[in-house]
């Protein structure tokens, strides 16, 4: 960061306003904060460690239906982290420097899936992190008003693609489980779908990222909704409006407001 922008104070609200200016809001309205409505599934929710229990003996009709952890039992996250830690199922493993495993907080109302770790991922062994995470970070913070630690965060693939090519089907088939079971223990109300990978992963589709931006699926029982990656976003600034539209419906979806900010009629 060049040392004069190290030393101009940070304007908080200035960054809102600026943001909201590129979704095309050419209003805004401040009033409550939205965040502490998110967390209120949290202080119901029992501690992680006894949900993870509770997983246990859930009996598979009540999982998603494509769910296949290849067992009865479902590990706990960290055993999870654990594992992927290690995994030398495929070819990344040989290139990876680190494992990405999640962000956030596992007893999310809300859940995020991206595509794979990229360079920053990959370095520092959290998802979401780079200049397409730091958009994600904006759409959660500024764009929703929730809080990005109250969120739970992951990719379809956990370690990163040499040079960020695509996921090969090998490797998406070889990660899957461990999604799978993420989204088990996690258990989210909604799920974010970030870019077609992650989409056609959620919905077991091979649709376009066209065909099934905003549009409702269903993962199991938990509601999908399909929206533009972040990385795309950064090449394609003027399709922020629609991915605007896509969290607005899952805010609407999980009862909580909107920021306010109301576009002027
Ligand atoms: N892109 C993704 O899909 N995931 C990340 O974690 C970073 C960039």
């Amino acid at each position: 960061m060049p040392q004069d922008e190290q030393r101009r104070p940070r304007n908080p609200l200035a960054e809102i306003a600026a943001y909201y200016r590129d979704l095309g809001v050419a209003e805004l309205h401040l009033d409550r904060a939205t965040a502490p409505v998110l967390s209120a599934k949290k202080a119901a929710a029992p501690a992680l460690a006894e949900r993870s229990r509770a997983v246990e003996v859930v009996t598979a009709p009540d999982r998603p239906e494509r769910l296949s952890v290849g067992g009865p039992a479902l590990p706990t996250l960290a055993e999870l982290a654990h594992e992927v830690a290690g995994c030398q199922t495929c070819r990344l493993c040989s290139t990876r420097n680190r494992t990405v495993f999640s962000d956030g907080d596992p007893n999310a109302r809300l859940m995020f899936i991206g595509e794979a770790p990229g360079a920053d991922e990959d370095a520092s062994g959290i998802p979401f992190v780079g200049r397409a995470g730091q958009l994600l970070t904006k759409m959660i913070e500024q764009g929703m008003g929730l809080r990005r630690a109250d969120v739970y965060i992951a990719n379809v693939l956990k370690c990163r693609p040499p040079e960020n090519r695509p996921p090969m089907p090998d490797e998406v088939a070889s990660c899957r489980r461990f999604l799978e079971a993420q989204i088990a223990l996690v258990q989210p109300e909604v799920i974010v779908g970030l870019g077609k990978f992650s989409c056609q992963f959620l919905l077991d589709s091979d649709e376009g990222m066209t065909a099934m931006r905003g549009r409702w699926g269903l993962y199991g029982k938990i509601a999908v909704m399909p929206t533009y990656h972040p990385s795309y976003l950064l090449r394609q600034p003027e399709r922020k409006k629609d991915c605007w539209e896509d969290l607005l419906n899952v805010l609407v979806k999980l009862g909580l407001p909107a920021p306010a900010a109301q576009r002027k009629a």
